[in-house]
């Protein structure tokens, strides 16, 4: 079948190279794609949030599924009018997007089917969240209701310091619309994890869980990011944590979104911390992690076309899927200077040194084809990942692949995987 992968990330490019992999892909076209994406197939100049030009085009072009890889098309309604035209669409409706693109939603939702969650209060006016601030204790995180890329939370560890980002949403607007309401919630600790789940809105597929690292520097130091770097599996979510997760979390979810707004089909995330009194949702998204993709897919065995229409035709229970039962570690290569601004246009250099490593891939996220160059072109530019006999093995080959690659400064975290080094020889 002909397939039309929607978005332009590290996330497609895995997704892209997965998708190539099937017998039945039979053409793969990516809109907008990326120079990685140009690898598994055509790349078509469309961007993501123009609904009525993808439609068209797999409408012209006989394309029988199309895989939406980003919360923003999700949240433009790509898949409801992609399923209008009686085509596959592998992605939630608009609707149930909410549970990522609206985290009042999400939060009320979650209330409604009594999932572990951090406790929060929600606002649209800035002195009515001030004033409830300053009147806590303790530290309090304050999170744009809407999609702001991955950079909508502020964690707080005096409730005045709360008061600057609520300010920068809700009066600034820094992030628009989506930070008009907001989400005052209290600070949980505990290791995070994703446990991403293919879903047909009644049976779910659980993936292995991936651990993300946010922040920009060594020791989760500085601001948050949309992740520079992730390894698959997780070694502090058990079999026994795991099973809690899909009992208390992941069903309630699945079965109190169908009673709300439909199925949910797609890719469920499920963004945990664990706490010492048990697992809590950070939140929910309605897609593929970026970076967690790269770590997930390069270890996932079995065909995800298969999978994915079987989500499309809601028989998921059918689908058997394997794993390499190698760990894998994903280290992100970024601008210098991002999350905040940066230079593009930059030569890389030793991609195909570090991708042609045997048990690596060199994902492309930010960077473009420039006639024979290869150059960056966004804030997270490549998602290097290897497979290891063990995590350390897995980490020290990534980290060789990466040494094998610069551009004028380039930038990326030194301790990607330790957290699970550290827990797997404990
Ligand atoms: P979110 O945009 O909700 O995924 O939040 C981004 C990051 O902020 C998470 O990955 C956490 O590291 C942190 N965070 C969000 N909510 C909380 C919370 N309630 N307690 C502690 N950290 C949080
Ligand atoms: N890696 C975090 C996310 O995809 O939301």
């Amino acid at each position: 079948m002909k397939i039309l992968l929607v978005g332009s990330g590290g996330r497609e490019h895995a997704l892209a190279w997965k998708l190539r992999q099937s017998p039945q892909c039979e053409q793969l076209f990516i809109a907008p794609g990326n120079a990685g994406t140009a690898q598994c197939g055509t790349n078509v100049p469309i961007s993501e949030l123009d609904v009525p030009a993808l439609v068209k085009f797999a409408r012209e072009n006989g394309i029988a599924l199309v895989v939406v890889g980003g919360e923003e098309p999700l949240a433009a309604g790509l898949v409801d009018e992609v399923r209008k035209a009686k085509l596959m669409a592998f992605g939630p409706t608009k609707e149930a997007a909410q549970i990522e693109s609206d985290k009042a939603f999400s939060k009320q939702l979650m209330r409604e089917a009594s999932i572990p969650t951090a406790e929060a209060r929600t606002f649209t006016d800035f002195t009515a969240a001030r004033n409830y601030v300053l009147s806590r204790q303790g530290a309090l995180v304050v999170k744009a209701a809407g999609l702001a890329k991955g950079k909508g939370a502020v964690v707080c560890e005096e409730p005045y310091q709360a008061v600057k980002p609520l300010e920068q949403m809700m009066v600034e607007k820094v992030f628009g619309a989506a930070g008009e309401t907001v989400l005052v919630e209290d600070r949980l600790t505990g290791p995070e994890a994703s446990v991403l789940s293919l879903c047909d809105g009644k049976n779910i597929y659980v993936l292995e869980p991936a651990q993300d690292h946010k922040p920009i520097g060594d020791g989760d130091t500085g601001p948050n990011t949309g992740g520079m770097g992730c390894y698959c599996p997780v070694p502090v979510i058990t079999d026994a944590v795991l099973s809690q997760v899909e009992r208390e979390i992941i069903v309630p979810a699945v079965d109190a979104l169908r009673r709300r707004v439909g199925r949910f089909e797609g890719v469920l995330y499920t963004g945990l911390m664990l706490t010492a009194s048990g697992p809590r949702v950070i939140e929910f998204n309605a897609r593929f992690g970026d970076p967690e993709a790269q770590p997930v897919l390069m270890r996932l065995k079995g065909d995800l076309v298969e999978a994915m229409v079987a989500v499309c035709e809601h028989r998921l229970d059918e689908v058997t899927l394997g794993w390499d039962p190698r760990p894998a570690v994903c280290v992100v290569m970024a601008s210098g200077g991002y999350p905040d601004k940066y230079a593009k246009g930059l030569p890389i250099t030793g991609v195909d040194q570090a991708d042609a490593m045997a048990d690596v891939k060199v994902f492309i996220a930010g960077a473009q084809q420039e006639g024979d160059k290869l150059v960056t072109a966004g804030g997270r530019v490549l998602g290097v990942t290897a497979l290891g006999d063990t995590i350390a093995a897995a980490k020290a080959r990534a980290y060789e692949a990466v040494a094998k690659i610069s551009w004028p400064g380039c930038y990326y975290r030194h301790d990607i995987a330790d957290k699970a080094i550290a827990a797997a020889t404990r």
